[in-house]
């Protein structure tokens, strides 16, 4: 009689436990794709072509976006990034590997780490603009790399990003000059305040 209560408390507890461990996996399974439906949304530029010009002003080149960028924010935008990648250092491999040390680093690098033949192939290393443009599109940037991620579409955003990743290092490689031609209606104060920088 005590053995089946037993039995039975055992056999709750277990599928309890179960269920508990299935969550937690899925979470992890289904991370990326919740993140592609958020990162779908993002991009109201790019279909939605002139409207969205009138709302936002016209593109800065990336080392002025760079140069004003905010790596404090960065730190809270790689959120979603650290589903797959490790920050710290030396850091591990995830589903993604570790990105301590990413920028101006050969791509494809991490040994150990099970890279797609793609981005085995791509070649150089990991550039302030490289950065930029795989994770605004990894799949347009890398056809074929396995980083499930929309991209990140927001200009700004992706430059507090590359900010951060800069702070990953022993010795974080000069910004690239700003004082590239600035985009049509950018007011010259831009320069200076971009010099200032937080
Ligand atoms: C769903 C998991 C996932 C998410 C989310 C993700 N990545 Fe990745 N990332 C990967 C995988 C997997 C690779 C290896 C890609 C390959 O080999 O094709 C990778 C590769 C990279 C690389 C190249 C690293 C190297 O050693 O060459 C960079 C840089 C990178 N990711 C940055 C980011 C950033 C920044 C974010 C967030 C904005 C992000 N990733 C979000 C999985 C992810």
């Amino acid at each position: 009689m005590n053995m089946e209560i037993n039995k039975m408390a055992g056999a709750l507890l277990g599928s309890l436990l179960g269920v508990m461990g299935l969550g937690m996996f899925s979470d992890v399974l289904y991370a990326p794709d919740h993140m592609k439906k958020a990162g779908y949304d993002l991009p109201a530029g790019e279909a939605a072509g002139g409207k969205a010009e009138a709302a936002k002003p016209a593109g800065e080149p990336f080392p002025v976006l760079l140069a004003k960028a905010d790596a404090k924010k960065g730190e809270s935008l790689v959120k979603p990034c650290a589903a797959c990648h490790d920050f710290t250092k030396p850091g591990v491999s995830k589903v993604g590997p570790p990105l301590y040390g990413v920028v101006g680093r050969a791509k494809a690098h991490v040994a150990g780490f099970a890279y797609s033949d793609p981005m085995k192939a791509k070649g150089g290393d990991w550039s302030f603009d490289e950065l930029n443009k795989f994770i605004a599109d990894p799949k347009k940037d890398i056809p074929g790399t396995k980083m499930a991620f929309a991209g990140e579409k927001d200009d700004a955003k992706r430059a507090d990003i590359v900010a951060y990743l800069r702070t990953l290092s022993d010795s974080p490689l000069p910004l690239p000059a700003a004082d590239a031609k600035p985009a049509e209606g950018a007011k010259p104060a831009d320069g200076a305040k971009a010099a200032e920088h937080k």
